[in-house]
């Protein structure tokens, strides 16, 4: 594995903090009335669903989907893999996949045609960052706390093989 190190801080937690609850406040309107299901992609959507969360005020349940694309350690190559299924039917549910990042969009495109196939009530899509650059797909964000360059990003969940992920600011990675 190739060394790198942290380049500099793009979002620190301040700024991260206060567009949560933004986010979690116009969920929260959105969804007045119903209950919702939030399907967090692991694993490094986990500390942003931890957030979010409790940033909402409408009673919300949780539930986990692992999904692996192939391919190297920076690039989505389009074959999805479920690695874990949610435990829970999600039929006739209003449900919303919580993501941390949306880069060629390969991997939501996928599991947004596998979630529709089990009829929920709706499905939307919330993601923390997004690289519009990177789309290779037809796929967009219903919340979307951040537009980013094209940049690899670490911290706040999101990882380089599996390290970083508990910094809590979100950094750019050097060389
Ligand atoms: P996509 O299928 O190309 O949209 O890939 C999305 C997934 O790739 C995300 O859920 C992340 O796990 C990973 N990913 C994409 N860009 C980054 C990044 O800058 N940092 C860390 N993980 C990333
Ligand atoms: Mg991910």
């Amino acid at each position: 594995m190739s060394h790198k190190t942290v380049k500099r801080v793009l979002l620190d937690r301040d700024a991260i903090r206060e567009k949560v609850a933004e986010l979690g406040a116009q969920i929260s309107r959105d969804y007045a009335g119903e209950k919702l299901l939030l399907i967090c992609v692991l694993k490094g959507a986990v500390v942003f669903l931890a957030d979010l969360m409790r940033a909402i005020t409408v009673p919300v349940e949780i539930d986990f989907m692992a999904v692996s694309s192939y391919g190297a350690a920076t690039e989505s190559s389009g074959i999805v893999r479920i690695l874990k299924d949610l435990d829970c039917s999600i039929d006739n549910k209003h449900c919303l996949i919580v993501e941390d990042i949306i880069d060629s969009g390969l991997t939501l495109k996928y599991l947004k045609e596998n979630l529709l196939a089990r009829k929920p009530a709706s499905l939307r899509i919330v993601t923390l960052l997004d690289k519009p650059e990177r789309r290779q797909v037809d796929i967009a964000p219903d919340y979307c706390g951040f537009q980013i360059p094209d940049e690899f990003v670490v911290g706040y969940g999101l990882d380089f093989s599996e390290q970083y992920r508990s910094l809590p600011d979100i950094c750019v990675l050097g060389e």
